[in-house]
């Protein structure tokens, strides 16, 4: 099982739409996906459901929300496997070619769980002399090690655009970290900023965990994979390649395969529950993207492609 959070404290960048297409199409070649919606917005979990249906079934007691509820409230938690759901538009699709999309719900209100777990490492300052650090910053990473979750091919977490609390913990729970990242100034301007504070969160972490004989951990970055690229006619405008080759400078690994820009198929894949790579009937070119991208993301995390 490999762990990876698609991270950028940058809103609106594609990250939802990245980790939403790659688990469809890794799903479709047989594999067996967790996606984790770890961004109180819940835009993943509603690209898999209809907000009735989410209402209906899970946003009284089925979410990230009511799991991280108890642990906060001391109660005994239902072990974290008990919220992965199997959302059925999405898999009708995918279990044709024998693979499995799960998924663990957000909620709205996991914009206060974020406050009251900073509480516990001092605030906003995520201060190492806590004595909380290690266990809030371990939360997910232990509940993942439950054995239910070793069926799992690849565990992709969605993550809000910040670098609050629930986005540190699934950093400290990830192998990996994929960037998604727009072509243009201040997109490229804040990844190096990004490098910066996941270094310094590994740093302050292992710090910690070396004192007090806990495990070290080393997330790496994947890469970033450039999204809404506008296009011309010989290929992404120069604007976006001058960008691009910008980005190679801070030493992050660049995905070869980059996503262009197209708001008709992204707009309506959501309402319909299954990812863009997966419609029938869809923008050829966009897909033929998407679908090289998550080959190039197995070959990157060491995960055999079956297609
Ligand atoms: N390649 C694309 N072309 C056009 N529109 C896109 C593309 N990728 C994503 N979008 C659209 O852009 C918007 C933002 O995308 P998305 O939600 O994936 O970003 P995000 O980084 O997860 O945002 P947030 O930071 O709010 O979580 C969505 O409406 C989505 O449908
Ligand atoms: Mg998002």
């Amino acid at each position: 099982m490999t762990v990876v959070s698609v991270l950028n404290y940058k809103g609106g960048v594609g990250k939802t739409t990245v980790a939403a297409n790659l688990a469809g199409e890794i799903a479709y070649r047989g594999r067996t996906v967790l996606l984790i919606d770890m961004d109180p917005q819940a835009s993943l979990t509603l690209s898999f459901y209809p907000a009735d249906e989410f209402a209906k079934e899970f946003s009284d007691g089925g979410t990230l929300l009511h799991w991280f509820e108890a642990i906060l409230h001391h109660q005994d938690p239902r072990p974290l496997r008990e919220f992965v759901v199997t959302p059925p538009r999405v898999n009708e699709r995918v279990q044709r070619g024998g693979g499995r999309l799960d998924l663990i719900p957000s909620h709205l209100g996991l914009i206060d769980i974020d406050l009251d777990l900073a509480a516990y490492v001092g605030g906003s300052r995520f201060d190492v002399s806590s004595s909380g650090y290690l266990w809030v910053h371990r939360l997910l990473a232990d509940a993942l090690e439950d054995p239910a979750f070793a069926e799992y091919d690849v565990v992709i977490i969605d993550c809000a655009p910040n670098f609050n609390m629930i986005t540190r913990t699934a950093v400290v729970a990830s192998d990996q970290i994929l960037i998604p990242a727009k072509a243009d100034y201040l997109s490229t301007l804040g990844i190096d900023y990004l490098r910066r504070k996941v270094a310094e969160l590994v740093r302050d972490y292992n710090e910690v965990a070396g004192d007090k004989g806990g495990i070290a951990i080393a997330p790496e970055l994947l890469g970033i994979v450039f999204t809404m690229i506008q296009h011309a006619a010989d290929g992404p405008i120069i604007a976006a390649r001058n960008y691009v080759t910008h980005t190679e400078q801070y030493g992050v690994p660049v995905f070869r395969q980059m996503i262009r820009e197209s708001k008709t198929l992204f707009a309506t894949a959501g309402e319909r529950g299954i990812p863009a790579v997966l419609l029938p009937n869809a923008n050829p070119n966009v897909q033929y993207e998407l679908v090289e991208l998550a080959t190039e993301f197995l070959t990157r995390i060491a995960v055999e492609s079956t297609k």
